[in-house]
């Protein structure tokens, strides 16, 4: 018999970042008691990693914009298979969340007049990004975990969660261990709310911290919830590139949102060369007018730098694949040559990307007001994940709910910049809203006592083949499933390419049943790397599957054997589940109809 301690809560909240933290406050406040379970140390989210700013329609800085274009934004940004209900609410209410937030204690940089000041980032028509400078994710962690003092929960910070518990269908809990001491722990709760952020760490270059292992993920697909989207990863255009120790560190496309520019080795604008034609009408044809729109000029059009992410990162791959690159394997992005175009550039720039000219200093020695930066795609966010209801957040599986990252949904093939911010608002409000009235309607589950003990018997599995002195390290497993993730199932792919990850994901998945673990429970980083690694695979192999079966290019999900979108592919979203026999299957299920007065906004924004 296993030993562990069993904890009782209305709402279990596993994530204490923005949407963790939005759910919780949100659950409190309705009465129920809620525990937050954190992998980390609160405050540590990939939250943090959205820098520039969080989107919504508040038409402080551009009185044209409302929610009908943030919405229209969304959907063309993410090309239309997006969930278009998820689209509507979050354009409708990204607003309140934002003011909600700044009633909250959220220092938001201001216009003159002390509204709160919003700055132009790609694929949104009007400057629309709410900011802090370049920290908005941070100060809304910070606000959001302040207010969440004020609310009655119970935190359990650097907790692993190893499985869902179910009582038939049902989700009744988690089961988990504290990584400090490594003792279990039986999380009874009558609804769960997965808010475990991405899965970067599937790759080798990434923004994500250690903490990015596609936990939420894997829980749900392994307790029986259905996965969706998942081959649309986003390669955020930007990330730092050198020295090697910092590679994939993100540079905030705040950046290209203050007049930044890239240039490959050559010094030419190489975005002015390629704009995609759901962008052609929107974009500048000079640098004059890109320069106009920077600055307010309601007349001008966008800089192509300011395209989807998705383009942007595929142009940098190209300059580079053809020998345009800059001297560590990216281009240049170019701030300091505002210079030409504003009196005190330098000042303006420490002031509006103060932790951008920190990070440059001293972690690369470059003066960014001075000198052009290094910069690369690195993986941040996974538009696919749990497939929930739009409404209420609820998965497959009754009493499982997700938000933020790992739901799918809002983005469809591409997420705009500052959408993650709004999402996680928008979305775990609603997931702590109606988890807290699941629970206010059922009583505590019954949680298996068998299958506690196997779930711990497979998580201290590693510690036996320790003792006997065998295995393999978890550490070379997740380095060479990053390596292979990167090099096979990255910015372009083939389905050659993916097959043959997909195999080597099998071998690893062959080799992860000997993992090795040496010393004992207290604080072992081995041990919570044998438990990410079996996160990582179950993820990787999600991702090959659904790309394989999208056999068409769309958003950030782009093939060079089907270079094209396709027509009947645009109609469907990948579905995925895993079996009984742990096989995971795809299927394409096709996308509601939207109704007719959200079709005719898309039209009327064309
Ligand atoms: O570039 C950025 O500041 C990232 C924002 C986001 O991912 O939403």
């Amino acid at each position: 018999m296993a030993q562990y301690e069993t904890i009782q809560h209305d709402v279990l909240v596993i994530g204490a970042g923005g949407a963790g933290l939005r759910g919780a406050i949100e659950a409190a406040g309705r009465g129920v008691s809620v525990g937050v379970i954190s992998k980390s140390l609160l405050g540590k989210a990939h939250t943090v990693m959205a820098e520039g700013g969080v989107a919504a329609a508040l038409s402080n800085v551009d009185d044209r914009d409302n929610w009908k274009v943030h919405f229209a934004d969304t959907m063309r940004g993410g090309q239309y298979v997006n969930n278009w209900r998820m689209a509507e609410l979050h354009a409708k209410e990204a607003p309140d969340r934002v003011r909600e937030l700044e009633a909250w204690g959220a220092v938001f940089d201001r216009t003159p007049d002390g509204r709160i000041l919003q700055r132009n980032f790609g694929g949104h028509r009007y400057a629309r990004l709410a900011h802090v400078g370049d920290r908005t994710g941070l100060e809304m962690i910070r606000t959001l975990q302040d207010h969440a003092t004020f609310e009655r929960m119970s935190f359990y910070t650097e907790f692993t969660i190893v499985s869902l518990l179910k009582e038939g269908n049902r989700v009744v809990g988690a089961i988990g261990y504290q990584r400090e001491k490594g003792l279990f722990f039986v999380f009874q709760a009558k609804a769960v709310v997965l808010a475990t952020g991405g899965l970067g760490r599937a790759y080798k270059i990434t923004s994500n911290s250690w903490e990015g292992t596609g936990d939420g993920f894997a829980l749900a697909l392994d307790a029986g919830a259905e996965l969706r989207d998942v081959e649309f990863v986003q390669f955020h255009p930007t990330g730092m590139i050198w020295p090697p120790s910092v590679a994939g560190l993100l540079v905030t496309e705040g950046v290209r949102g203050e007049g930044g520019v890239l240039r490959n080795r050559l010094g030419r604008r190489f975005m002015f060369d390629d704009i995609p034609a759901l962008y052609k009408n929107q974009t500048a044809d000079t640098e004059e007018e890109g320069w106009r729109y920077t600055v307010g000029d309601k007349n001008a059009r966008r800089p192509p730098e300011l395209v989807t992410r998705d383009h942007v990162a595929r142009c940098i791959m190209r300059e580079v694949r053809e020998g345009r690159g800059s001297p560590h394997g990216g281009v240049f992005l170019d701030i300091a040559w505002i210079k030409e175009k504003i009196p005190n550039a330098e000042k303006h720039i420490r002031a509006k990307l103060p932790s951008m000219y920190d990070q440059f200093l001293k972690l690369a020695d470059l003066d960014i007001t001075k000198e052009p930066m290094e910069v690369g795609p690195t993986t941040h966010y996974s538009m696919g994940g749990v497939r929930v209801d739009g409404d209420s957040q609820m998965s497959s599986l009754p009493g499982l709910f997700a938000a933020g990252e790992c739901a799918a949904g809002l983005h469809g093939a591409n997420r705009l910049g500052g959408n993650s911010l709004s999402d996680l608002l928008v979305f775990g409000k609603r997931a702590g809203e109606y988890a807290a009235r699941f629970a206010l309607e059922t009583s505590l589950g019954r949680v298996s006592e068998s299958a506690v003990n196997e779930n711990i018997r497979q998580a201290l599995a590693p510690f036996e083949n320790g003792a006997k002195g065998r295995g393999e390290s978890p550490y070379q497993l997740q380095a060479e499933l990053q390596e292979m993730m990167q090099e096979l199932v990255g910015i372009v792919r083939t389905e050659n390419e993916m097959v043959r990850a997909l195999d080597g994901i099998q071998k690893l998945k062959e080799r992860s049943r000997s993992l090795h673990v040496e010393g004992n429970r207290m604080y072992n980083v081995g041990w919570h790397t044998a438990v990410d690694v079996g996160n990582l695979l179950t993820v990787s192999e999600a991702i090959c599957r659904a790309a394989l079966e999208r056999r068409e290019s769309r958003g950030a999900h782009y093939r060079i054997d089907y270079p094209d979108k396709s027509e009947s592919l645009a109609k469907v979203n990948t579905t995925l589940h895993k079996g009984e026999d742990g096989a995971i299957s795809v299927r394409l299920e096709p996308i509601k109809e939207m109704p007719a007065e959200l079709k005719q906004i898309i039209e009327e924004m064309k």
